[in-house]
């Protein structure tokens, strides 16, 4: 009897030891995972102003490293907005940052497209400038800070039938068959394309930029051609489009300019430097200057409505 009584004494404090046991461990877990959540950028966010759900989306969309320089700062009143821009690139994070302090009254989108194509640099800036990838083809960039070497021409150069352009024009082989096949069925529409100016070579550039510096200076050389290297026209993949009776100044007032702005990306070409979009391109606007991609890039650029230096960076580089 006092054997069984000394028993049940001992069940009983076993049982409370055990349930003391289970309730230091919850509580222990509890307190730990505390302790980690506490650790984590999502939480540290919240303590810098984000609400959680601002938190969760900047550690969803960005890197340990981005999150961390938040955590580091004072709450970023765009940073949601930021991450939501159609191009928003995370390696360009600090770029949109230090662009958007400086300049408060640009719209986000135009901060995102600015920095993507580095117009946040001076045109040409020398720390900036690089030779551009050639393994891109027919997508290769050629802009203010992508260049060609010295030594590029583009393969298979060809001439340009005269029914089409006016003599001595060529482009490479590939181009010359999106452009034939172009301006045919522009033909067939009774729009008549002529190309006058097309592949150039490095010397060529060189002669053609020094011959507007010469004539008008340096501002207006700058506007219309590019630095010797700089320049599509050495890519063999770009194209000066007129008309009969048109030229530089009325060639967007032609039915021509108006096919080629409905049909030109069904063949693969683009126009490549817009207007109003100077600001990225850093080219003046010209309505005669086509470049030729392929057509399904052709077409998404088309689409989209932004201009091939804003695509290469998002979608190519
Ligand atoms: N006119 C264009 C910008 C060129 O010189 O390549
Ligand atoms: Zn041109």
């Amino acid at each position: 009897m006092k054997k069984r009584l000394k028993l049940k004494k001992q069940v009983k404090v076993i049982l409370v030891c055990l349930v003391i046991f289970i309730i230091v461990l919850v509580f222990g877990i509890k307190k730990y995972k505390e302790y980690k959540y506490h650790q984590t950028n999502e939480y540290k966010l919240t303590l810098v102003g984000y609400s959680l759900e601002e938190s969760k989306k900047i550690v969803d969309k960005l890197n340990d490293k981005n999150e961390e320089y938040l955590v580091k700062n004072k709450k970023n009143d765009y940073i949601i907005d930021l991450l939501d821009e159609k191009y928003f690139l995370e390696k360009n994070l600090d770029e949109y940052i230090k662009y958007k302090d400086k300049n408060k009254k640009k719209n986000l989108s135009d901060v995102v497209a600015i920095v993507n194509v580095h117009a946040n640099y001076d045109w040409y800036d020398t720390d900036i400038v690089k030779p551009t990838d050639l393994s891109k083809n027919e997508l290769i960039l050629v802009n203010k800070f992508y260049y060609l070497d010295k030594s590029f021409s583009p393969e298979e150069i060809t001439n340009i039938s005269l029914s089409y352009a006016y003599a001595n024009n060529s482009v490479s082989k590939v181009t010359n068959d999106a452009y034939i096949n172009m301006a045919t069925n522009a033909k067939k529409d009774g729009i008549q394309l002529l190309a006058n100016s097309t592949y150039r070579t490095y010397e060529r550039q060189e002669k053609v930029y020094k011959e507007y510096y010469d004539w008008y200076g340096e501002d207006y050389a700058d506007k219309y051609a590019a630095h010797p290297g700089f320049s599509e026209h050495q890519t063999g993949l770009a194209l000066d489009i007129f008309t009969y009776n048109s030229n530089m100044e009325n060639f967007d007032q032609t039915e021509a300019f108006n096919w080629l702005m409905d049909n030109s990306y069904k063949y693969g070409f683009i126009l490549r430097y817009p207007k109003g979009k100077e600001y990225l391109t850093g080219t003046n606007y010209e309505s005669w200057h086509f470049r030729y991609i392929g057509e399904k890039d052709a077409t998404k650029v088309h689409e989209l409505g932004i201009t091939f230096d804003e695509y290469y960076a998002y979608f190519i580089e």
